[in-house]
């Protein structure tokens, strides 16, 4: 049986590479681009240990546009799962321009070159940051789009209707996935989440915290409308939404998609608050995590969680991986990076 060919942009980064072990379980062949400016090479390696296939890799700058041109004229893929961006929030709004110009020149350069190609099938990389704080939880797909709060959302939101645009036009069909949280890691520990530096989001800072690499975990406001006046958050295990991908792209490559653009929100459909994680990560782990409340962070939102349905129903896909399983998973990676 021939094998269908699938590009992972960003395939060295942490959903990426999740997502690529599930690839090559289902029997897909892969090649990835990655820049690697915010992974590294032994990632590869990791997967390839997971999986015992190594994947095709192509160190490549998405907004190197000629370069791009001819990996396409050079490769024969049947479908794209385009991860690579920059994702840092705090870090946007600092940079925009870095920001602008890494994640819509590379989207751009990226659909110029597969409509070239005829390359017809596109799983994007979106987020539920798309909604903003949603007037109505959970949340489903035709909630309102809200202004986003910093310019990584904005690019998100730009990047889901330039693809629309697209697939008017040229015959492409595309599906977004709207994430939630993110977290947790491969069970053999062999690949998870690598932040570089200081860790933005809550469960690197909570592991680094509970690993004594980090003196003390700062939780951003317990003054939220909540029950315990912390920010609520839909935590998806990674695996979880690595499946997510392939379901997507499975719908598209049978031509089961009823649009040419498709809106998935892919969460588990409970919402955590932090002193939640906090208290399952302590339980679960049997590890303190020294914490102190701190003001709220600027540009968060009160709560988030995913209404699923659409998900479930058109996909067949479902959240099966709880909380516990994502904390445990986090907390074995840590242990290995020590
Ligand atoms: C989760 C909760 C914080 C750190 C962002 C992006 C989203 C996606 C995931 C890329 C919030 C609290 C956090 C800390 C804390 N990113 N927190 N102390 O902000 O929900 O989502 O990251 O795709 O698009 O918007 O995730 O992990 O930063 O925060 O109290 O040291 O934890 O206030 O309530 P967030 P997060």
């Amino acid at each position: 049986m021939v094998k269908n060919k699938i590009l992972v942009t960003g395939g060295l980064g942490f959903i990426g590479s999740h997502t690529v072990v599930e690839l090559q379980k289902e029997g897909f062949e892969v090649v990835i681009i990655d820049d690697l400016s915010n992974t590294s090479l032994e990632v590869l390696d990791g997967i390839t240990a997971i999986t015992k296939i190594k994947p095709e890799f192509v160190k490549l700058d998405l907004k190197e546009k000629e370069q791009v041109e001819s990996f396409f004229e050079s490769q024969k893929i049947d479908g794209v799962i385009h991860f690579a961006a920059s994702k840092a929030v705090g870090e946007s709004v600092q940079q925009p321009l870095k920001y602008y110009e890494n994640n819509i020149s590379s989207l751009v350069y990226l659909l110029e070159a597969m409509t070239k190609n005829k390359v017809a099938h596109l799983i994007f990389s979106s987020s539920c940051t798309v909604y903003g704080q949603a007037d109505k939880l959970p949340i489903t797909e035709d909630a309102p789009v809200k202004k986003a709060e910093s310019p990584y959302g904005n690019t998100k939101q730009i990047g889901e209707e330039i693809i629309n645009d697209v697939t008017k036009t040229e015959g492409l069909t595309a599906i977004a996935l709207r994430y939630f949280n993110p977290i947790g890691a491969h069970e053999s520990a062999l690949i998870g989440e690598l932040p570089l530096g200081v860790p933005q989001n809550l469960i690197p800072f909570v592991t680094q915290t509970a690993a004594g690499i980090r003196e003390e975990l700062s939780v951003f406001g317990n003054d939220y409308p909540t029950p315990d006046g912390t920010a609520v958050r839909d935590y998806i295990h990674v695996v979880d939404l690595a499946r997510a991908h392939i379901s997507a792209l499975r719908r598209l490559l049978e031509g089961s998609n009823k649009s040419s653009m498709e809106y998935f929100n892919i969460g588990t459909g409970k919402g955590s608050s932090v002193l939640e994680v906090i208290n399952t990560f302590q339980k679960v782990n049997q590890k303190e995590v020294k914490y102190k409340i701190v003001d709220r962070r600027e540009g968060d939102i009160t709560a988030a969680y995913a209404d699923t349905g659409l998900a479930n129903q058109e996909l067949g896909w479902k959240a099966e991986l709880g909380l516990e399983e994502a904390l445990t998973s986090a907390w074995k990676w840590q242990l290995k990076q020590l």
